[in-house]
């Protein structure tokens, strides 16, 4: 089977509210490569008040937890990056080299408060795309103005915004209104990343593989390939999606 790519996580360990410490961070690792995952991007939390990973470190940190993972036989391949939390600070940081984009390519990732509007959304993604950066919209149904109206996905998708969906929002984790959403997302087929958006081993571990089978079975196994690791490829690449 072609391998899945997760290009949100946060498997970093000690660095933000995800894996604590290595030994979960190579657990996690192991539940990623046991269902097909042979990729992630670490997208520790870049946020205001927040003791954030340099991106020299986000380097040095990567590379030690994946030398960790093949001392182990772990056949993983880890880039650096960035979940970035957008505030008045994020164009000026993102211009003074402060921040990771997903594995130093042009695409980043970015989040929002989950009661953000469409309009302060759409602006800040219009600002981040000024800079000459790629936008991907981190867990896109978690914003409840977007989630009640699909055509401002399309929106931002005709302004040159990605969209992620993480993948337990699927499979109806967080209830059936985002189950729902994301579902219609897939059908139209507006979704360019699932991801795990991983915090930990257990409630909130690197699942992928349940989410997979469902997109395949339900709407197409190249559209499952593109999305699992055709769309993650051409972010390793820096190529356009
Ligand atoms: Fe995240």
């Amino acid at each position: 089977m072609i391998p899945s790519i997760d290009i949100h996580c946060h498997i970093m360990p000690g660095v933000d509210d995800g894996s604590p410490d290595m030994e979960t961070s190579l657990e996690m690792l192991k539940t990623a490569l046991s269902e097909g995952t042979k990729g992630m991007i670490l997208t520790p939390h870049h946020k205001p008040m927040h003791h954030n990973v340099s991106p020299e470190h986000n380097i040095e940190y990567t590379e030690e937890l994946m030398e960790r993972a093949h001392e182990k036989g772990m056949k993983v391949q880890l880039f650096p990056g960035n979940e970035i939390y957008y505030c008045d600070n994020t164009v000026r940081e993102i211009e003074q080299g402060r921040i990771s984009s997903l594995a130093d390519s042009r695409y980043m990732l970015v989040e929002f408060h989950p009661t953000d509007m469409y309009k302060s959304i759409h602006n800040a993604l219009y600002a981040v795309a000024s800079t000459g950066y790629m936008p991907v919209l981190a867990h896109v149904e978690r914003y409840a103005d977007i989630a009640k109206h699909i055509k401002y996905v399309d929106e931002l998708i005709d302004m040159g915004v990605y969209i992620q969906v993480n993948a337990n929002s699927v499979m109806g984790k967080y209830g059936l209104g985002i189950r729902h959403f994301t579902r219609e997302l897939l059908k139209e087929k507006m979704v360019h990343f699932i991801a795990t958006d991983a915090h930990d081993n257990k409630g909130r571990a690197p699942h992928l593989l349940s989410c997979r089978d469902f997109v395949e079975s339900r709407y197409g196994e190249d559209y499952a390939i593109r999305i699992f690791h055709d769309n993650a490829m051409k972010i390793l690449r820096d190529e356009i999606i």
